[in-house]
């Protein structure tokens, strides 16, 4: 028998109609640092200066140095069983789509089918100037930002602040969220918009919000379920469980 409150989870996604919200959170057990806790990444780089649009044309060099870090975190990276877990639940049918804040690929490594990048992701290198696809990878080191054999920048199709949400992943996922029965809501701070307003926009489409996080965010008070103070690496197991019991 697992928790009350894990059981409750497990009951409300067995009537399906269900979606995840996943942020930085989930991926920190794979050795991801998130942004906004202790040690996050925004301890050591100013948001400002390293992750705005404004940042990147002003001086691509500096962004990239941060970009390469945060590169080698998400290339050592494995998903991890919070990852896996959500993928199980699909796989189960007993979840409809998985939108991400996090753009290191580590749902559909665990084997997720169903993924809105609602902030682009790393993988994908374009140039800022000509938007050609590099023939091969951008060198490894190196201390500049890499180059188009046009001359312009390369930059990773991740969404700075002050750039739109691309506009698929930004229709789709008002749709899951204005459709789904149950919206878990997994390791975000639900703070940056127009991401945090899902949550928002599902519970007053009429679904219940069941939140997952070691801390309390502004979302747990009007969460329906707030699963607080647990790693998403032992709670997502622990609601597949109960499913299973
Ligand atoms: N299990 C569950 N929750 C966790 C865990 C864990 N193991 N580790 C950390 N968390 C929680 C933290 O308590 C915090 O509430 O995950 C949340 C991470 O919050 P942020 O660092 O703000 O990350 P996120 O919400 O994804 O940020 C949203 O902001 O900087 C931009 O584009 C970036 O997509 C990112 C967006």
């Amino acid at each position: 028998m697992e928790a009350p409150s894990v059981e409750t989870a497990a009951r409300w996604i067995r009537d399906g109609g269900v979606a995840a919200l996943t942020g930085a959170g989930i991926s920190v057990d794979s050795g991801i640092p998130d942004f906004r806790s202790a040690g996050g990444l925004w301890e050591r780089y100013e948001p400002s200066q390293y992750a705005t649009i404004e940042a990147f044309r002003q001086d691509p060099d500096r962004v990239w140095r941060m970009l390469r870090e945060m590169g080698d975190l998400i290339d050592a990276a494995r998903p991890n069983a919070g990852h896996l877990a959500l993928a199980q639940l699909e796989a189960r049918g007993h979840l409809d789509a998985v939108i991400t804040q996090n753009v290191d690929d580590l749902h559909q490594a665990a084997g997720a089918k169903r993924v809105i990048e609602f902030h682009g992701n790393a993988r994908d290198i374009r140039c800022a100037r000509c938007g050609e696809r590099p023939a091969a990878p951008p060198p490894p080191d190196g201390v500049c930002a890499p180059r188009c054999a046009c001359g312009g920048v390369l930059r990773p199709m991740v969404v700075f602040f002050g750039e739109p949400i691309p506009p698929g992943a930004f229709v789709e996922a008002s749709e899951v969220a204005q459709k789904c029965r149950t919206m878990l809501v997994v390791g975000t701070s639900a703070t940056v918009a127009p991401a945090s307003l899902l949550p928002m926009l599902a519970k007053t489409a009429g679904a219940r919000l069941i939140e997952i996080n070691l801390e309390e965010t502004s979302l747990s008070r009007i969460a329906d379920l707030a699963l607080v103070g647990r790693s998403a690496t032992e709670v997502l197991p622990a609601i597949l469980r109960a499913l299973d019991a």
